[in-house]
């Protein structure tokens, strides 16, 4: 049997989905054939959430039922809290901190046991957990911070939820739609890693809570979701430096360093959430007076692109390019970023592992072996 070897799974296509759907060519990213910009201006975040799990917008009604079960679910029991409490005394990072507390989740689920191919009981876990996410997050940071975690208040939307329950204060309009548009574009993107990852675990017919603990570990690296810090300490390094952020980038290219929020194996054209965030960003500095990071990322885009022909090698900013300085505007600590992603992209998460579930054969590939064939065991003693 030939074995070509298709490294990093490029080009292979795995499964059928009707979650979303990319043209990297021109720079195109629909949910359920919504088109992204649209759903960015006018979908909140758990509509999309009802729009990946349920296969269709919902009405009024159903969105407010469906906003009203998320908000119900948002409280975590106190053996998560006191183990975050440990956690944030030994300094976890907060990524490996949701990784661990997503997998303990599972031990407070109300339907333990509950087959994993039964659909209404996996959806209704994946539920649990999304809404659980920012819970876990701010309370994290609040306790790193020294501070007592706060209960969230069910009247509040998902996004503006966490804000509160992060800072302590009910965010104002643009603070909370800037978050829930940023969530919005980061719920789903095709089999990206950390998605791979979930459905990779559900295959195995495992439940909804290993499917998800599995992505958030597959999203907390530097080449998926940990971009999005590596771009505004980045951002911050050159600030610091007091460079001009052209000679940081001409520098960083020089070391052979890689353009952390450039490049994507899907897209070669500019990412479009990349196109809306930037937008965000560059109209947030106006209002939050640190309009200095929009520039500083600008100015390293313009210059790849330009005088670097990034372009023509395919390289263009990705989602991750302009979302840290958004964020960092919003006052959010950096080492939040990737989290925030993870609290957005457990929806895609949830969604691909129902799609996975319905329709399941295990993912099982191969590796072309290329070790020794015939080796002469020898003993211990004589090695
Ligand atoms: C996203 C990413 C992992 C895609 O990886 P990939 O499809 O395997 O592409 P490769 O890493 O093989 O890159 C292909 C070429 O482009 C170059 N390249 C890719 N991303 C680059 C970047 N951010 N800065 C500079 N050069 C880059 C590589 O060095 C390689 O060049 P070569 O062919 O001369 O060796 C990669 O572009 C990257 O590491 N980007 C920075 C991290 C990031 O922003 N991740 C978030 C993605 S949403």
């Amino acid at each position: 049997m030939a074995e070509d070897v298709k490294e990093g799974l490029e080009g292979v296509v795995v499964a059928e989905s009707e979650l979303s759907y990319i043209d990297g060519d021109i720079g195109k990213l629909v949910y359920r054939g919504y088109a992204i910009e649209e759903l960015a201006e006018d979908a909140t975040y758990e509509e999309v959430l009802y729009l990946l799990w349920h296969g269709s917008l919902p009405t009024a009604g159903e969105l407010d039922n469906f906003t009203a079960a998320m908000a119900e679910e948002r409280d975590i029991d106190d053996y998560v809290l006191e183990s975050l409490t440990e956690l944030a005394a030994v300094d976890e990072t907060p990524m490996a901190a949701l990784r661990t507390a997503v997998s303990m989740l599972s031990a407070g689920d109300e339907e333990p046991g509950a087959d994993p191919q039964d659909q209404a009981a996996a959806l209704r876990k994946g539920r649990r957990i999304t809404a659980k996410v920012p819970t876990i997050l701010a309370a994290y940071q609040r306790l790193r911070d020294g501070e007592e975690p706060l209960e969230p208040r069910p009247a509040l939307s998902h996004s503006g939820n966490f804000l509160y329950m992060l800072t302590g204060e009910e965010p104002d309009e643009v603070a909370e739609e800037t978050l829930d548009m940023a969530l919005t574009l980061h719920a789903d993107h095709g089999l990206n890693a950390s998605t791979f990852t979930s459905i990779v675990i559900a295959s195995t017919l495992s439940d909804m809570y290993a499917a998800v603990t599995g992505g958030v570990g597959a999203l907390s690296g530097p080449l998926h979701g940990g971009a999005n810090q590596d771009v505004m300490e980045t951002l911050i390094e050159v600030d610091r430096s007091e460079k001009d952020p052209v000679e940081w980038a001409q520098d960083a290219l020089e070391e052979g360093r890689k353009i952390p929020g450039f490049g994507h194996r899907v897209y070669n054209v500019k990412d479009p959430r990349a196109v809306i965030l930037e937008e965000k960003s560059r109209d947030l500095g106006d209002v939050s007076g640190e309009g200095k990071w929009y520039e500083y990322a600008n100015k390293i885009e313009n210059y790849l692109i330009e005088e670097e022909g990034f372009d023509e090698k395919g390289l263009a900013p990705n989602v991750d390019f302009y979302s840290g300085t958004v964020y960092y505007q919003l006052g959010i600590p950096v080492d939040m970023f990737t989290p925030i992603f993870a609290m957005s992209r457990v929806g895609g998460w949830v969604a691909h592992v129902l799609e996975q579930t319905e329709d399941n054969r295990i993912m099982r590939p191969r590796a072309k072996y290329t070790g020794e064939q015939d080796a002469e065991w020898v003993p211990i003693d004589e090695r």
